[in-house]
C-alpha cells in the first residue's frame, strides 16, 4: 500500500493543468466518493495497527497535496493563461492575511455593548500598588479575603504587585471622576495560580462600574440581562446567586442559561444547564468613600468578567492555554470571525 500511495504523491506533485477543466477531472479521481484517497483510507481500515502510523502520514500528506493543486487560486488562474512558463521575477504571492486574536474579539463584542449603553473605556497599569488593587476595595492586609485572589508581588517592595483584577483600574477612575460613572475596564490580570486547561497565571477581565443617585440592584440585574441576550442572543435567561466579594454588598454570581440538549451540553454545564459567567454586586459605601465619594448621596453597582471564560464559551474551546500558545492553526480558525 505504500508504495501505491507513493506513486499517487508523485504524480500529484507532478501535475501540472492546462484548464480548468484537468484540475476538474483530477479532483474527481482524487476526492470524489469512490476516487482514489477514499479507496485508500478505505484500504487503510484493515492493514495492521504497526503499520498504521506510517501510512497514515503519508495518506495525509497525499491528501494535502492533493488538495493543494485542486484549490489553491494561484495555480488555476495561471493555467488558464501560460502553463509552464512561470515568471521568476514575480513577487511571491502573499494571500495570507493575518487574522485578531480570539480574546481581542470577545473583548471587542463586550466593550461594544456596553459603550452602546454608555459606558466610557478606562484603563490602568498593570504594576499597581496595594492600596488601588485591595485596600481602597475594602481589603485591608492580613483580610482572609485577600486569598481569593493569590497574589503576585515585586520581592523588593511588598507594596507593588501585578493586579489580580481590574477593579483596580475602578478605584483609581472613581478617585479621578466625580459621578455619575459609567465606565469599563478590560485589561490583562494576573493570579498566582498553576497553570492548566482551567486556569492561567494571567487572564483578561472586563470590569464595569455606575455610579450615581438612586442607582439600586433591579439596575444592575436589567443591565446584566441586556447584556447576555447581546452576547448570547434573544432568549437568553440569567439568574442570580448569592456571593461574597469583599467590595460589593450585597454580592452575586451571575449564570447564563446556556441549554441542556446535547451530551455536551451537559458536560458543559456540569448537568445544569446553566453557565456562571461573571461576579457583581452594589459598591459597597466603604469603598466609595475610601475614594472620595459621598456614599449618603450616591450608590452604585459594579460586575467583572473573564474574557477567557466566555470566548471558551463562545468558541468551544476547552483548554486555556491555547488562547497564548499562538499556534497558527488555532489562530486561523477565526479569521472569519470579523
Ligand atoms: N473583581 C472580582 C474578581 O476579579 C469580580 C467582581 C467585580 C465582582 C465587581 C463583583 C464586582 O473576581
Amino acid at each position: 500500500m505504500l508504495n501505491n500511495i507513493s506513486e499517487a504523491i508523485k504524480e500529484v506533485e507532478n501535475f501540472s493543468p492546462k484548464t480548468k477543466e484537468d484540475i476538474e477531472v483530477f479532483r474527481l479521481r482524487f476526492l470524489a466518493k469512490s476516487g482514489t484517497l477514499n479507496s485508500f483510507f478505505n484500504e487503510f481500515k484493515n492493514i495492521p495497527n504497526q503499520e498504521k502510523k506510517e501510512v497514515g502520514q503519508m495518506l495525509n500528506k497525499l491528501k494535502n497535496l492533493v488538495k493543494e493543486k485542486t484549490t489553491n487560486p494561484l495555480l488555476s488562474n495561471k493555467t488558464e493563461k501560460k502553463v509552464g512558463l512561470e515568471d521568476l521575477s514575480k513577487p511571491v504571492a502573499n494571500n495570507c492575511i493575518g487574522s485578531r486574536h480570539p480574546l481581542s474579539i470577545i473583548e471587542q463584542e463586550i466593550v461594544e455593548i456596553f459603550s452602546s449603553i454608555g459606558f466610557s473605556i478606562s484603563e490602568g497599569p498593570e504594576i499597581e500598588d496595594d492600596w488601588h488593587n485591595f485596600t481602597a476595595l475594602n481589603v485591608p492586609k492580613n483580610h482572609p479575603a485577600r486569598d481569593m485572589q493569590d497574589t503576585f508581588f515585586i520581592q523588593t517592595n511588598p507594596d507593588i504587585l501585578l493586579r489580580t483584577h481590574t477593579s483596580s483600574v475602578q478605584a483609581r477612575y472613581m478617585q479621578k471622576n466625580d459621578p455619575p460613572i459609567r465606565t469599563i475596564s478590560p485589561g490583562r490580570v494576573y493570579r498566582n495560580e498553576a497553570v492548566s486547561s482551567r486556569s492561567h497565571c494571567l487572564f483578561h477581565q472586563i470590569e464595569g462600574l455606575y455610579i450615581d443617585k438612586d442607582v439600586s440592584f433591579a439596575d444592575l440585574k436589567q443591565t446584566l440581562l441586556y447584556f447576555a441576550k447581546k452576547l448570547f442572543g434573544k432568549k437568553s435567561k440569567i439568574r442570580l446567586r448569592p456571593s461574597y466579594f469583599p467590595f460589593t454588598e450585597p454580592s452575586a454570581e451571575v449564570d447564563v442559561y446556556w441549554g441542556l440538549e446535547t451530551e455536551s451540553d451537559y458536560r458543559i454545564t456540569k448537568g445544569t444547564g446553566w453557565l456562571e459567567v461573571l461576579g457583581c454586586g452594589m459598591v459597597d459605601p466603604a469603598v466609595l468613600e475610601n475614594c472620595e465619594i459621598d456614599s449618603k448621596t450616591y450608590t452604585g453597582f459594579a460586575f467583572g468578567m473573564g474574557i477567557e471564560r466566555i470566548a471558551m464559551l463562545k468558541y468551544k474551546v476547552d483548554d486555556l492555554r491555547l488562547f497564548y500558545e499562538n499556534d497558527i492553526r488555532f489562530l486561523n480558525q477565526f479569521s472569519n470571525s470579523i
